[in-house]
């Protein structure tokens, strides 16, 4: 049976701007941020506290933060990759910090310069600062279902790094098709092996859609009564270290998959779709997202 009610997080903020060339005024990530919630969000990840040298795009996390009017009800997240980021958070009062290791060496290295064992070391502090402090600590397992220099994940590595963020703290697992190149069947056997470890409340899947599968591969988890998404506004994003990565699933699409389900998600689609289309606006050029295109066009 499906679940009745399914929470989406929006990572379009970062996951999504943070591939961005152009630069982005920190006014206009605010301005995002602020129609998000309008539209019924209670999750939303705002910024990275990662090196400026590394990500420019997120360099104005701090004024992000501040700038943004904040609702009761709402997490405001941030993704931080050590301690120094976590203090940027901490400052900056985010309600949430991500964690994010690999299941591909090779992409460890390429996104974090690290091992995937020395980020789980670097992470294990950041946890334990974040709980210390009252902070939710999210974990993202980032190429799940492919990694782009080295392919096929064994489904027992994408387990063992889950089990491992688990083990330092995280209060909730993300299993992340950082390039889209996951489909339903394989989805499925992935999260089932997970959900051997991880309980289902704190399990949720972040899909990106190159392929076309993001939305089969989120029905697949429903089937599993998964009930939590990452989800990016307009289809915003891609990955500065997966080239050919095209953005993640686009929030509207997944609300009107959702809808059309009839499971409760507490947005509103025509705010989420004016929501995407100022951002879309913002970067010149028409939103990503299937369902904006087609009530943008009535
Ligand atoms: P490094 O060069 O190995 O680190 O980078 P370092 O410790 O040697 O520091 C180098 C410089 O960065 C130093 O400055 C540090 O102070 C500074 P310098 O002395 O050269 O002037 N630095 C920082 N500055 C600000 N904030 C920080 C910070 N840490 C160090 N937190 C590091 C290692 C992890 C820092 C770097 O590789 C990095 O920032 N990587 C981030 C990459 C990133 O953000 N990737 C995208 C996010 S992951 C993702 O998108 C996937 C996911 O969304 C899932 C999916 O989409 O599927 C999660
Ligand atoms: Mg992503």
């Amino acid at each position: 049976m499906l679940p009745t009610h399914v929470q989406l997080v929006d990572v379009g903020p970062r996951d999504g701007l943070q591939n961005e060339a152009q630069p982005v005024a920190a006014a206009h990530k605010i301005e995002l941020v602020h129609r998000l919630q309008a539209a019924g969000l209670k999750q939303i990840e705002v910024t990275s506290f990662v090196s400026p040298k590394w990500v420019p795009q997120m360099g104005d996390n701090t004024e992000v933060m501040a700038g943004i009017q904040r609702q009761p009800g709402v997490r405001y997240s941030v993704l931080t990759p050590n301690m120094k980021g976590f203090e940027g958070a901490l400052a900056a009062q985010a309600d949430e910090v991500v964690i994010f290791a690999a299941a591909s060496e090779a992409f460890s290295q390429r996104n974090i310069n690290c091992s995937i064992a020395e980020s789980i070391e670097r992470f294990r502090p950041v946890a334990q600062a974040a709980r210390q402090h009252g902070l939710r600590v999210r974990a993202a397992v980032s190429c799940a279902l492919g990694c782009p220099y080295e392919g096929d994940i064994a489904i027992d590595k994408v387990v063992d790094v889950a089990r491992r963020l688990q083990g330092i703290g995280s209060h909730h697992i993300g299993i992340a098709d950082t390039i889209g190149v996951g489909t339903a069947g394989r989805v499925s056997q992935v999260m089932e092996a997970t959900l051997k470890h991880v309980p289902l409340a704190e399990l949720s899947g972040h899909f990106h859609d190159t392929y076309g599968q993001a939305l089969t591969n989120i029905h697949a988890c429903l089937q599993l009564g998964i009930h939590t998404f990452d989800a990016s506004i307009a289809g915003l994003g891609g990955c500065p270290y997966a080239k050919g990565a095209t953005g993640n699933v686009a929030t509207e699409d997944v609300v009107y998959l959702l809808h059309g389900l009839g499971i409760h998600t507490g947005l509103d689609l025509d705010a989420l779709v004016d929501a995407g289309a100022y951002i879309s606006g913002v970067l010149g050029r028409p939103p990503a997202s299937r369902v904006a295109k087609a009530l943008l066009a009535k």
